[in-house]
């Protein structure tokens, strides 16, 4: 391990995270062979893996970073939305007389007004988009597919007028019986193939395991509720081309799709986001707000801005409910047999949405004999879709409660049953994983917590009058890496602009940026100048998956390579340089200078390569794919430990403390990366004891379309939560040996929460969240 990677002192210290108490990040970096890894060890000041703090922090909380709904331009217009009152069936009429005498009205688009649109699925069909289906066209014509459907879009030269002018506007409709109850129709429910390969004969295995714990959980749909609202100030400035500020997390998905869906060039439509309020998975797709603020810019031929207001967020995509039936069968020994998990999860009528549910107990432990079945039912509801480590955070949610009741049902300790199947090998794939550290996460976090001071028995534990529980749990997400390209700009006065269209959606994607740059450049990381979140920018993915930070991380050591063989190409057209015979590999820039590896005093400072070259500006871009690793599993682990503090009279329940211990390879920047996790458990709290979307079926319309109502973790419900990254060498997965975290932070939180309920209480919740009326139910 190189010294100067291995940078534990400035690992192990405490952050502030303002009010929501306090994060500790340990750990020590490994290194890799590679020469990335060389060239970032090589610099006095290695960025790379030191907790650098954010480098738009300032902007935003001065507030000079500005968000979608935020630019401003003159003859700016607004938009207004009217969302359908029924759930399915069609627009008779749309009368918006009344709205259109208020003053400062300016027009009233709907199906039958509007600009033309594509007429063609695939014009619509985003890079987030799901295979199967076709997808839902905004104001497209007079069909209604769920509640809340945009029907018509109020414009007007103030936001009030025009607000209140869409609630003049009257919608007359033919409704059709609709269905929004995922239990009304699970039995309508049809098998989607996954490449999930079953072993064994896992019914047989089940009726012979020695023991078997069986039981079915249940995760309501959420929302994201992101602070910053879907946003779109569409400019239209005269030449019939469009600059978009919007909310999203892939500027150019939003691209692509605009000039999909208004049959527009390339050129005509430029679409910029640099800051992002949040995500959480909910801008992966193009949202309806953009399609309506581009109508309504194209119909008045001025600019428009369109902010949802949250009730309408409610109206976009959200986490799918999900029925999970487990089946887990044990010998006497503790090791896992059998597993059966069928999954149940809601999609809309008109597009497949899925997400690997029921695998993830392949990929965490050995079972000889395996069975998985994923199932979606059609509601008429929007299209579910990606939030927050879809797939993990609610089958690993069911898996690991289920985890833990076989673990009561064979009197083992839960840490003991999950290390009795522990797995170095991928069982679905049947494949070695680059690397995987759980064990270390196991040990880490319990020796964190104190897990070895826990008493088994449930309601053994008390704090005055609280009962006192304490549940654990594994968590699973993929290493994911896109191909991304990144374009590098020194000049020779030693400032370097990194660029990519990648969004920051709040994670850090600047500040790793920055760093993975400066040290790649061997310059200080305050001479870094990044931009993203502009689609005339190189190539970049979506940022979700938790990929951006490797996948970006790689494409600028690729530019920054091109960078390195042009400054050595001047470098030895200088008289008696030191570096005749030396090749791109040979060399490192470290603190303003190129210098030949293992000999420091052979060595020409940057500036002056390229001024004796007379170059004043370097720019290279470079496309980067990754090499194939398909012969290798690719996954983050962590385990969690939860201590919830149960009131035992009012069942009011708090978590106390958490403790998440996460193997995700080479951390960059750990002050950011614990963020994320930190930040995760907040939302594995708020999916374990708050979060539901609450439906009247009658009407199917959703009730608590609020952020009064509908409850997340504030403040007061999160106390002390502690991140942990352990050591997780990895000179397969990439150059870097990074691993991206994010989603890894949420899944198996609200497992553990639930089953430090259980234990506190001896009182097993199986539906989401855990309120205190379903814990005062007798069962
Ligand atoms: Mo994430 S749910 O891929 O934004």
């Amino acid at each position: 391990m190189s010294a100067d990677l291995n940078r534990r002192d400035v690992l192990a210290g405490t952050i502030a995270l303002g009010a929501l108490g306090r994060i500790e990040t340990a750990g020590a970096q490994p290194s890799a062979p590679a020469s990335a890894q060389q060239q970032a060890s090589r610099s006095m000041t290695s960025y790379i893996g030191s907790p650098t703090s954010r480098v738009d922090g300032r902007a935003k909380v001065t507030g000079q970073a500005k968000y979608a709904g935020e630019f401003n331009v003159s003859g700016l217009a607004y938009g207004s939305v009217v969302g359908s009152t029924i759930t399915k069936g069609r627009i008779a009429r749309i009368d918006a007389g009344e709205a259109l005498k208020v003053r400062g009205v300016l027009g009233v688009l709907t199906h039958e007004s509007r600009p033309r649109m594509a007429d063609d699925d695939k014009a619509y069909h985003d890079d987030a988009a799901p295979e199967a289906g076709a997808p839902f066209r905004p104001l497209y014509d007079d069909r209604i597919k769920f509640n809340g459907q945009p029907v018509a879009v109020v414009l007007a030269e103030e936001w009030e007028t025009a607000r209140y002018a869409a609630t003049l506007v009257r919608v007359e409709y033919k409704p059709e019986g609709h269905v929004t109850d995922l239990h009304a129709v699970q039995d309508k429910a049809f098998i989607v193939k996954k490449p999930e390969h079953p072993r064994g004969d896992a019914a047989k295995a089940l009726a012979a395991a020695a023991v078997r714990h069986e039981a079915e959980y249940f995760i309501p749909i959420e929302h994201h509720n992101p602070m910053e609202l879907f946003a779109s100030t569409v400019v239209w400035s005269g030449d019939g081309k469009l600059t978009v500020y919007d909310k999203t997390q892939g500027v150019q998905n939003v691209h692509r799709y605009l000039c999909g869906v208004f049959g527009m060039k390339p050129d005509d439509i430029k679409v910029m986001s640099p800051f992002m309020g949040g995500g959480f998975g909910s801008g992966l797709r193009p949202q309806y707000q953009v399609v309506l603020a581009a109508l309504g810019a194209l119909s008045l031929k001025r600019p428009v801005r369109l902010v949802l207001t949250r009730a309408q967020m409610y109206g976009v995509g959200y986490r799918p409910a999900t029925i999970e039936r487990l089946a887990l069968g044990a010998k006497a020994n503790g090791e896992l047999n059998a597993i059966t998990h069928e999954a149940i999860a809601v999609t809309s009528q008109y597009e497949e949405f899925s997400r690997n549910d029921t695998a993830w107990s392949g990929t965490l432990y050995k079972t000889p004999h395996a069975r998985y079945t994923h199932k979606l039912a059609r509601l008429d509801l929007p299209t579910s879709g990606d939030m927050r480590a879809p797939g993990a955070a609610t089958g690993v949610y069911a898996l690991e409660s289920a985890m833990d009741e076989l673990a009561i049902a064979l009197k083992l300790d839960p840490v003991e049953l999950r290390l009795r199947s522990y797995s170095d090998r991928d069982q679905n794939e049947n494949l070695p994983f680059t690397s995987k550290n759980l064990r270390e996460c196991y040990r880490q976090g319990a020796e964190a917590f104190g897990w070895s001071k826990r008493s088994a028995e449930p309601r053994s534990m008390r704090d005055g009058n609280d009962l006192v529980g304490w549940g654990m749990a594994t968590g699973v997400w993929e290493a994911l890496q896109m191909p991304a390209s990144a374009r590098i700009v020194l000049t020779a006065n030693g400032h370097v602009e990194v660029a990519t269209a990648a969004s920051d959606i709040g994670t850090g994607t600047y500040t790793i940026m920055a760093q993975v740059t400066a040290d790649m450049m061997g310059l200080p990381i305050d001479n870094m100048a990044v931009k993203l979140g502009d689609s005339t920018l190189p190539p970049c993915p979506l940022e979700g998956g938790s990929w951006i930070a490797a996948s970006v991380s790689h494409a600028i050591v690729g530019a920054a390579e091109e960078v390195r063989s042009e400054l050595l190409r001047l470098a030895k057209a200088m008289p008696g340089t030191p570096f005749a015979n030396a090749g791109v590999g040979d060399i490192v820039l470290t603190d303003g200078k190129i210098v030949r590896k293992g000999d420091a005093a052979r060595s020409v400072s940057i500036a002056d390569a390229m001024r004796h070259g007379k170059v004043e500006r370097i720019e290279r871009q470079k496309d980067h794919t990754f090499a194939d690793i398909s012969k290798y599993a690719r996954n983050t682990h962590s385990a969690v430990f939860v201590e919830v503090k149960i009131d035992e009279e009012l069942g009011v329940i708090r978590v106390t403390r958490a403790v998440s211990a996460v193997a995700a390879g080479r951390i960059l920047n750990p002050k950011t990366a614990g963020n994320q996790i930190a930040g995760s458990v907040v939302g594995g709290i708020g999916m374990a004891l708050h979060e539901e979307t609450l439906i009247d079926h009658a009407f199917g319309r959703i009730m608590n379309a609020n952020i009064a109502e509908y409850h997340v973790p504030v403040h007061a419900d999160v106390h002390d939560i502690q991140v942990i990254f352990v050591d997780e060498p990895d000179s397969i997965i990439n150059p870097l040996g990074m691993k991206g975290v994010g989603e890894i932070g949420i899944v198996g939180v609200a497992a553990a929460v639930a089953n430090a309920v259980y234990h506190a209480t001896g009182k097993r919740v199986r539906d989401l969240p855990i309120t205190l009326d379903k814990l005062q139910r007798q069962s």
